[in-house]
């Protein structure tokens, strides 16, 4: 079927991750116009029931009001600070203190990210910042299993195993996330030499290619 106005302009401007682009090219994007509970909608009317919500991040639905009040009034006040240099603002306190109830840590504190991906290279960060304090400089060594999903930045990347996708739908593997025995391991100690002979199928956007060549020598103990 030929592709709609709109989708020809997506492909022709948009870049898709975990997608195949070639294929993309085919068959067009699903392009969603709008939102409402758990409800979403393409272009031509079609509705969809939205179960992931989103990648897991609208879990009051789409197009809730009182959310998009809050939004319109923050917009409309102060529509954009950052944290760095010791700058601060009462939705990021308030926002900060509701976690804080809710974290089984009586003396937690929160550091804000924009993204999943985000939030698991802080963690790697300040895994590492932790260990160099405590003068263990060498800990550097992160284990994560194999089919592991955990984010899209260089290092969440790295410790990722999730099966390339070669559909056009997003991850269809149900094993993913699944914890096993096995372990994959990112260190940026001891990187190891990339897979020398070509791969079987021609490369895509997944990360996981780098991931599974490190897999194929025995994993070795973190380093104390
Ligand atoms: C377990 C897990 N880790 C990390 C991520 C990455 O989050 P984001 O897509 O917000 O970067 C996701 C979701 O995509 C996830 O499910």
């Amino acid at each position: 079927m030929p592709l709609t106005n709109v989708q020809a302009r997506d492909v022709e401007a948009v870049v898709h991750p975990y997608t195949p682009l070639n294929r993309l090219r085919e068959i067009g994007p699903l392009v969603l116009e709008r939102g409402r509970g758990v409800f979403v909608y393409d272009t031509q009317g079609r509705e969809y029931i939205e179960g992931m919500a989103g990648l897991w991040c609208a879990g009051l639905g789409f197009g809730d009001e009182e959310l998009a009040e809050a939004g319109a009034e923050q917009l409309r006040k102060l529509p954009y600070y950052h944290l760095f240099g010791a700058k601060g603002m009462e939705p990021a306190i308030e926002l900060a203190e509701k976690l804080k109830e809710l974290a089984p840590i009586d003396v937690a504190r929160v550091f804000f990210c924009s993204s999943g991906s985000e939030a698991n290279d802080t963690q790697v960060k300040l895994a590492w910042y932790y260990n160099n304090a405590l003068g263990r400089p060498n800990k550097k060594k992160i284990i994560s299993r194999v089919k592991a999903y955990h984010g899209v930045t260089v290092m969440t990347a790295s410790l990722t195993d999730c099966p390339t996708t070669t559909s056009i739908s997003t991850c269809r593997s149900t094993a993913c996330c699944t914890p096993t025995a096995r372990t994959t391991i990112a260190s940026p100690s001891r990187a190891r030499p990339r897979r020398s002979s070509p791969p079987a199928s021609p490369p895509t956007f997944a990360p996981s290619s780098s991931a599974r060549g490190r897999r194929r020598s025995p994993p070795s103990s973190p380093s104390r």
